[in-house]
């Protein structure tokens, strides 16, 4: 089975990383993480990946004079450590043209909502659920989509619903979606470990 090289961007704890790790682990994602890099000095990812032994970087905008000297210096990290596909997990920095160009079809992102609803420039974290709760949605989820130069509009590769319950708050109907991420965002870079996804302009085929 050939081994997928994944590099995981992430800004904060990094809940994702380790289920993709742990995916790894146990052999239901055949992949290896070869970078884990961050805005945040501070990111758990980072630590996580430490502990580890994976290499990591640290890449902020106050390091560049521009976000496309800081996008070009991402690509060569990505370069050096030969990464197939970039996962973007909880990583609040948008990806510039240069990498989307590269990395075409191969930078995936996690939203914890069904897309296109939730989404877009500053819907993250809490404000995410909050919002689906203020809505009174009966039933939200979570998207793997591909990434492109705007936040949260790439076709979605996988969706999984997850029932809001009548008493659930921000707290609790995050943690039951964050569960179901654990859960997709493996499966979804499996299909990219096994070839199966094909992408013709917003569809994209998951392929027997
Ligand atoms: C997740 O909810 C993900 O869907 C979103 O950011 C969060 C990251 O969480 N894009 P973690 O750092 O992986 O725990």
């Amino acid at each position: 089975m050939r081994v997928l090289k994944i590099a995981v961007l992430a800004s904060g704890r990094g809940s994702n990383l380790k289920a993709l790790l742990n995916a790894s682990d146990t052999g239901r994602l055949s992949a290896e993480i070869v970078l884990v890099g961050s805005n945040k000095a501070d990111a758990g990812a980072l630590e996580i990946a430490r502990k580890r032994g994976i290499p990591t970087c640290h890449l902020s905008s106050q390091q560049f004079k521009s976000s496309e000297e800081m996008d070009q210096a991402l690509l060569e990290t990505l370069r050096e450590h030969q990464a197939e596909v970039v996962a973007l997990a909880g990583y609040l920095k948008k990806i510039g043209s240069a990498i989307i160009r590269e990395y075409k079809n191969k930078i995936l992102n996690i939203h914890p909502a069904l897309l296109p609803a939730f989404g877009g420039k500053g819907m993250y974290g809490a404000k995410v659920h909050q919002a689906v709760l203020d809505y009174g949605c009966k039933v939200t989820g979570v998207t793997v989509h591909l990434v492109d130069e705007e936040y949260d509009s790439g076709p979605p590769i996988l969706q999984r619903c997850v029932p809001v319950q009548q008493d659930d708050t921000v707290e609790t109907l995050a943690a039951r979606v964050l569960q179901q991420e654990h859960v997709i965002y493996a499966e979804a870079l499996q299909l990219f470990a096994e070839c199966r996804v094909e992408v013709h302009g917003r569809q994209v085929l998951i392929k027997q």
